[in-house]
């Protein structure tokens, strides 16, 4: 497996794969990876004959008071992982290959990005948006994967996908938790061991909202109410959102009729953690 540091050595790799005739996947990431992301090299390799894992924390999909210096980081490993995993190439560059000093040309989107994690993160899809237009452009996979965890970032990729015309599948992968329920995140590291204790409050609150919805209970806000009762039984918790809204266009839903995704986001501490189901 190589790992490549320059937009240019991609596209040679690609173009060297494309003469022979194979498909290539896109996993993108922001490393530090974890069992979660292995799912998606997984389900990449299995459906592609190339694999490719970008591992770029992209400095544009951060807030000023977010964690972007201190995001984990640890390359070796991720390879290694990546190795194991059957992964054919990562793509590593550095902020400056990806954002010269001119660079000025963003992707934005005015649905689905204003509620649930865009509310309190108003410049964050954009980042995200412009950085895998940009990774899309440079591998130009057939399959690009994501995981559910981040349900409207899925929403986000697939609606951008559809609007600029990337002839590029985009493969959702269900969300993969620790054995207790804690669904994985790079971002658990931060967590004391005491807090990783309260951070169960975010699937078990969950799990209470999946018991009313499969028994039929179609009022979103009793949903809404069940599960932020549960999480503010739990001291360390504090709510940031707790949102039943329309799996396609994310706009809140009173009753629950079509597909349906019930996110929440949760400060365990200073560290804020997502989680959601989601209900064809
Ligand atoms: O989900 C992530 O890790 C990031 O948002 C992504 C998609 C790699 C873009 O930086």
């Amino acid at each position: 497996m190589k790992i490549a540091e320059t937009i240019q050595e991609v596209r040679e790799q690609v173009k060297e794969w494309r003469k022979q005739g194979l498909s290539v996947g896109l996993v993108p990431t922001m490393g530090y990876l974890h069992e979660g992301h292995k799912s998606l090299i997984d389900c990449a390799v299995a459906q592609n004959d190339k694999v490719v894992v970008s591992v770029f924390v992209n400095p544009m999909q951060f807030g000023p008071t977010e964690d972007l210096a201190t995001y984990p980081r640890d390359l070796e490993r991720d390879a290694a992982l990546c190795e194991a995993a059957g992964a054919d190439l990562i793509f590593h560059p550095q902020p400056e290959e990806m954002y010269h000093d001119d660079f000025s040309s963003f992707v934005d989107m005015n649905t689905l990005t204003g509620g649930l994690c865009g509310k309190t993160r108003p410049i964050h899809f954009r980042g995200v948006c412009t950085i895998v237009a940009k990774l899309f452009n440079i591998v130009t996979p057939d399959r690009a994967y994501f995981g559910q965890k981040d349900a409207q970032q899925l929403a986000v990729i697939r609606h951008m996908v559809s609007d600029l015309n990337f002839g590029i599948e985009i493969v959702g992968c269900p969300i993969i938790r620790e054995e207790d329920g804690l669904a994985k995140s790079s971002r658990n590291t931060y967590l004391s061991a005491e807090e990783r204790k309260a951070a169960l409050v975010l699937s078990q609150s969950l799990k209470e909202g999946k018991a009313l919805l499969d028994a039929g209970e179609k009022n979103a806000e009793k949903i809404r109410q069940v599960i932020t009762e549960k999480i503010n039984s739990e001291p360390l918790a504090k709510i940031d959102y707790v949102e039943t809204v329309d799996w396609n266009t994310l706009e809140p839903v009173d009753t629950i009729e079509g597909p349906v995704l019930v996110a929440i986001a949760v400060y365990i501490g200073k560290t804020r953690l997502i989680d959601n189901i989601i209900r064809q």
